[in-house]
């Protein structure tokens, strides 16, 4: 099959996100892309079709659903009202697994489970794929490539994508956290909040770059920047005895609990 039709069902921050990076694409493929009316205001719209739900769920080769987890049960009817064999579920909820997905569709054999995350606007997301043993190669192979047209994918087994919605789904959130306590830092020290984020973001991109060039350990690239007795040392001791470490940890093992929790919730 070299034409494929996608269907935005939920058209919000993620899904817009994914449109706008993947639009060329999808434009060079000759893609037909579909979506309903009222949940796209805010994109340019053209080169999407807009229908009704039901229209959409009957066009479509792939279903790209994108609202939230807890919508998922208002639209539980609707979605089983389709006949799935010839088409492919892609799903973005947070925490609902491919059994959930096999629960509430019978005969859906092809549908794949995407965690990204809202760098896609950017062109910068980490995006985790899982999909249904049956799930056909060249459904897998075209979501491969939408996702890489927003970042970078890795596949990876159903299991292990509650503890990558916390890390990379949520993950941003933790880190901009840290950047905000750096920022109002910054401000409590003189700096304009112009000239905060201009400290913090740079701060960051280097960091960022430097971890994805260099192949030193994360704990060289540490130990290269402290000096005995040194600024970085004095921070550091601080960090450690105030176990930020483990509490870091918490935080993503919270998150990765929550998506566990919307997997076993309605
Ligand atoms: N935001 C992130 O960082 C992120 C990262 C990875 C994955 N995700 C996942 O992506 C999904 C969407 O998140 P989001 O942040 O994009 O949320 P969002 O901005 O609230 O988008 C959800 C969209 O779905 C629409 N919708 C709700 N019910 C609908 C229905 N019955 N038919 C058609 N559209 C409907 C909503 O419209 P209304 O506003 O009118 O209800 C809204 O436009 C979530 O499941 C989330 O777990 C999000």
């Amino acid at each position: 099959m070299t034409h494929l039709s996608i269907g935005f069902l939920g058209f919000g921050k993620m899904a817009t996100a994914i449109f706008q990076g993947s639009s060329s694409f999808l434009k060079e493929k000759g893609i037909s892309v579909y979506a309903t009316d009222k949940y796209t205001a805010n994109i340019e719209r053209n080169n999407i079709n807009f229908l009704s739900i039901e229209e959409l769920l009957n066009t479509v080769d792939i279903v790209l659903l994108a609202i939230k987890p807890q919508q998922l049960n208002e639209l539980a009817d609707t979605l089983r009202s389709v006949s799935w064999e010839k088409k492919c579920l892609v799903s973005i909820l947070a925490g609902k697994t491919l059994d959930n997905f096999h629960q509430l569709l019978e005969n859906c054999p092809h549908l794949i489970r995407v965690m990204p995350n809202t760098a896609a606007q950017f062109n910068e997301s980490m995006t985790v794929i899982s999909h249904s043993s049956n799930t056909d190669t060249h459904y897998l192979d075209f979501v491969t490539d939408l996702f890489s047209c927003v970042g970078k994918v890795m596949h990876v087994d159903d299991d292990r994508m509650n503890f990558c919605t916390s890390l990379c789904g949520s993950g941003p959130a933790f880190f901009y956290a840290l950047a905000d306590s750096l920022v109002h830092l910054s401000t409590e020290r003189g700096f304009s909040e112009k000239e905060a984020r201009e400290l913090v973001n740079q701060l960051c991109k280097g960091v960022a770059s430097t971890l994805d060039s260099s192949s030193d350990s994360v704990s060289t690239l540490i130990q290269s920047i402290c000096s005995p007795n040194g600024t970085t040392e004095r921070g550091l001791a601080t960090l450690h005895g105030s176990q930020i470490p483990d509490l870091w940890k918490a935080v993503f093992i919270d998150a990765e609990k929550r998506a566990k929790e919307l997997s076993n919730s309605d």
